[in-house]
């Protein structure tokens, strides 16, 4: 049996690669899986619940307990509403650290390959096109320079009212970058067979359009 067709968007933090992802799935009505999300729930649990974020089978044992949905647009922790609470710096700094460990990646397969169903799923995520689906058939690295990126992220910051310091937001970034692309499992890379999207001088629409144009290439 065929399983349902998956485009895999991976690539660094403020990448742009969340609100591609999610367009690319509106145009085609396919599923939308931001696997960032997950390790953002994870950091938010294991906060809560007081587990160090160097505590491995804690947090893989932890992971396996939470119940995480996905409801018109909210994202909901063991029934609470924390949409906007695990998109702070810190939520997401805090899922960095606790996405090196295996226990924790391995705990969350099950809950990423559920999003695969029919008419099909755009997946954005560090490892979605390596690990998660690496039968894809479009995988996609998308990326744009850390300023390009910073200057992104403080935008957004701003138009939500938050104050932010463009210094600090790079300099965070930079610490994810590293942070992600050197840890032992599934570190961000470019996948074998994925297109490179250079998007600090491309619209988003520009970016969509082109995701779009290889997928139409990838199934004739
Ligand atoms: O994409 P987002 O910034 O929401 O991801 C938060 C963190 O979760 C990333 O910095 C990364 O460490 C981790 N992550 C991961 N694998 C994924 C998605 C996210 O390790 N597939």
């Amino acid at each position: 049996m065929n399983l349902p067709p998956v485009i895999a968007i991976d690539g660094p933090t403020a990448s742009g690669k969340g609100t591609v992802a999610s367009l690319v799935a509106e145009k085609l009505g396919f599923h939308y899986l931001d696997s960032g999300a997950l390790y953002r729930l994870v950091a938010l649990g294991s906060q809560q619940a007081g587990i160090d974020p160097k505590n491995a089978s804690a947090l893989g044992q932890l992971t396996k307990k939470l119940v995480i949905s996905f409801k018109n647009g909210q994202i909901l922790l063991n029934s609470e509403d924390v949409t906007e609470v695990i998109r702070t710096e810190e939520i997401g700094l805090r899922a960095s650290a606790i996405a090196v460990h295996p226990e924790v990646r391995q705990a969350l397969v099950g809950v990423q390959h559920r999003f695969r169903t029919n008419p099909g799923l755009v997946a954005d995520g560090r490892d979605m096109a390596s690990v998660i689906f690496p039968d894809a058939v479009l995988k996609v690295f998308l990326t744009a320079t850390a300023q390009a990126r910073a200057e992104r992220r403080y935008k957004q910051l701003i138009a939500k009212g938050i104050s932010a310091k463009l210094e600090d937001l790079l300099h965070d970034l930079q610490e994810r970058d590293a942070r992600d692309s050197s840890r032992g499992a599934a570190p961000l890379l470019v996948a074998s067979g994925a297109k490179v999207l250079e998007t600090s001088e491309l619209s988003i629409d520009q970016a969509v359009k082109t995701v779009l144009d290889w997928y139409q290439s990838a199934i004739v």
